[in-house]
């Protein structure tokens, strides 16, 4: 897995567009306002007493520097990391106070990083970079935050979203996002390819769908750099839906039908049975005993033993028992061979004999040498 997935799949949720279109990405971060509840006082009351020589995020930045209220790199200690660092500070959009934690632009610098540079960030704070997942991870559990996206198309156009809660795990938790909240968009009616609303804006844009749930050549394995609309994890392409891979069902392609899984076919004239097995259809040869018609009944196709056999439809054995081999024969088994017979009156189960059948009679044969076979 690319170290960034976790964190770099949210900047593309929903709103967000197809990478090729976009100048610029701008991702910042800032402390929510609460509603006035307790929770206030006591923040009140942990801050006034643990407060650090330095801002935590540019909130503080902005409201303790009445001087200077320009955007730009400042330095600031979140509750708890050890030094503190420069990041830069977005007081532009949104009534200022952003802390701005990736920005990509023209593209001169390289997001394709391994874990570790994730992790202590890259790039350069007045042009193109990541903050890093360590500072991010501290910022974001030391109060609440939102997030948020502001994009420049390469035609010109700007919007951004939002998203009320934003906070991502240590690292022995992997960087997960472990929170995201609710989420908005200002962009209405621009000229861009938005993902449909159940599908979200991945790295990986292979399209795994119900019927080759590993996508083509098992691409969700390898598909760095591809980014682009996609169903979230555990979610399958049907048609063009996103659904549940338990709620997949199989494909029949000559009856143009989906079957759930666990759930079989037979086709018209019951020649093949097809199972939809974890979402893959498995077809094999089907056959009707000759005591048996191919039938729809109570909405079901399949093989039904006629009257008189009991069985699944391939094998219809009798469910009269045969006093002897006369009804065996009677009932238009001709050839010789062992049968099951129960005689009038007996006390035990059926039991086998040899029939020998001659002419338009069934013989018992109560004694024989196997010699004569
Ligand atoms: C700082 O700038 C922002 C955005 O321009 C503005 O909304 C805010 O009122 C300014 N704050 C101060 C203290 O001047
Ligand atoms: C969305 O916000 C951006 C940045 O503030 C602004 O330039 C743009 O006009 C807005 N778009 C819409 C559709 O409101
Ligand atoms: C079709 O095949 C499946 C799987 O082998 C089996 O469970 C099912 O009973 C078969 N259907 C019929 C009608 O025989």
């Amino acid at each position: 897995m690319e170290p960034s997935v976790a964190v770099r799949a949210i900047f593309a949720f929903l709103c967000t567009i197809t990478i090729a279109f976009t100048s610029s990405e701008e991702t910042s971060i800032h402390r929510r306002s609460l509603p006035s509840t307790t929770d206030d006082t006591q923040m009140a009351h942990y801050f006034f007493y643990q407060r650090s020589e330095y801002p935590k995020d540019c909130q503080d930045v902005q409201s303790q520097c009445s001087t200077s209220n320009s955007s730009g790199v400042y330095i600031i200690k979140p509750d708890g990391f050890e030094e503190p660092f420069e990041v830069f500070c977005n007081n532009d959009v949104g009534g200022g106070g952003w802390t701005v934690i990736q920005r990509r632009d023209s593209g001169a610098v390289n997001f394709d990083r391994s874990w570790s540079q994730y992790k202590d960030g890259f790039g350069f704070l007045s042009t193109e970079f990541w903050l890093g997942n360590e500072k991010l991870s501290y910022l974001t559990n030391q109060a609440h935050y939102e997030l948020r996206v502001d994009i420049k198309l390469s035609n010109g156009a700007s919007f951004y979203t939002t998203y009320r809660g934003f906070r991502i795990t240590d690292e022995w938790g992997q960087y997960q996002v472990t929170h995201i909240g609710e989420f908005e968009c200002n962009a209405t009616g621009t000229p861009f390819t938005q993902c449909p609303t159940n599908m979200i804006y991945g790295t990986c844009s292979c399209k795994a769908t119900c019927e080759d749930p590993n996508g083509h050549s098992g691409c969700n394995r390898d598909c760095l750099g591809t980014e682009g609309c996609t169903c979230p994890a555990g979610f399958l392409m049907q048609g063009s839906d996103c659904i549940r891979a338990s709620g997949c069902g199989c494909f029949v392609a000559e009856a143009n039908l989906v079957i759930p899984d666990g759930e079989t076919y037979v086709n018209d004239d019951c020649t093949r049975n097809c199972s939809c097995n974890n979402n893959r259809l498995i077809c094999e040869d089907y056959r009707c005993s000759t005591n048996a018609v191919c039938d729809v009944r109570n909405e079901i196709r399949q093989c039904y033993c006629n009257e008189g056999y009991e069985g699944d439809g391939e094998n219809c054995p009798s469910s009269v028992s045969y006093r002897d081999c006369q009804d065996v024969y009677d009932a238009g088994n001709t050839q010789d061979g062992v049968y099951s017979i129960m005689p009038t009156g007996w006390p035990g189960s059926p039991f086998n004999v040899h029939c020998r059948m001659h002419g338009d009679e069934g013989w018992t044969v109560s004694h024989f040498n196997a010699a004569n076979l």
